[in-house]
């Protein structure tokens, strides 16, 4: 992937605008994780309208551009970080209420928790791996529970191959979750796509995966499931 994909979209500078006013250190995140994450295939994954839950959102940065790449989607994140949320909900303030208030909305929620649906997508970006294998299911499960049919469940996450990738993502994420603290969370767990996919496979869902990493050193991964319509 060329560094020309990287830089922002018409909609992603909209969104990385939303937190102008932002503290240094969010407004550094927010720009890293534009850069570092394949943003635009992901939300390309999402339904053009209809109701989105992001779990785990963060600062709210991929909600936003979902939210403002699509004009018919209506997203809401949460996380368990109630700093992140505070900054998420600032960042939603600052949305030109010409361009759809209301289509952007932020929550603190417990760990494990799916707001009630229907859903009509749930996307997770880098968040699972903060879980065991075995909260990575259940909450996955949650998930689906919530779709509305024909709903999408969809699962950006670290792959496992090819295993260099994935070495220079455990040491990252050392530092990240167990060292500097920037990430809440106390351990990881990448489990292989192949995995999650066979859980939701079992759940009812087709399933279509595909790396993301071309050109980048992470191991990014796209699982997106769908329910019967
Ligand atoms: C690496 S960040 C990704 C944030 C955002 N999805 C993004 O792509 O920029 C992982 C996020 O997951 C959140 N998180 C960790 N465990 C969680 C849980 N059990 N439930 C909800 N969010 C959680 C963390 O607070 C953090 O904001």
């Amino acid at each position: 992937m060329s560094l020309a994909a990287r830089v922002p979209t018409a909609a992603g500078r909209g969104a990385l605008r939303l937190y102008a006013g932002a503290p240094a250190g969010v407004r550094a995140h927010v720009h890293v994780r534009w850069w570092s994450a394949p943003f635009v295939p992901v939300a390309d994954a999402l339904p053009r309208a209809g109701r989105i839950l992001e779990i785990g959102c963060g600062h709210g940065l991929f909600s936003a551009y979902a939210a403002l790449a699509a004009p018919g989607r209506e997203v809401v994140g949460v996380d368990i970080d109630p700093d992140k949320i505070r900054a998420a909900k600032a960042a939603a303030r600052r949305w030109d209420p010409a361009d759809g208030v209301g289509r952007l909305s932020f929550a603190v929620a417990p760990s494990g928790a799916v707001p009630p649906g229907p859903w009509d997508a749930v996307v997770v970006v880098d968040m699972l791996y903060l879980l065991p294998e075995a909260g990575q299911r259940r909450l996955l499960e949650e998930a689906v529970a919530a779709l509305a049919p024909g709903g999408r469940l969809v699962v950006k996450e670290m792959g496992t191959e090819p295993r260099w990738k994935l070495r220079w993502n455990t040491w990252q994420e050392t530092l990240s979750v167990k060292v500097l603290r920037i990430t809440a969370g106390s351990s990881f767990d990448f489990v292989d796509p192949a995995e999650t996919a066979r859980w939701l496979e079992e759940l009812g869902m087709t399933t279509a995966t595909r790396r993301l990493d071309r050109g980048r050193l992470h191991p990014h991964h796209l699982l997106v499931g769908t329910l019967p319509g």
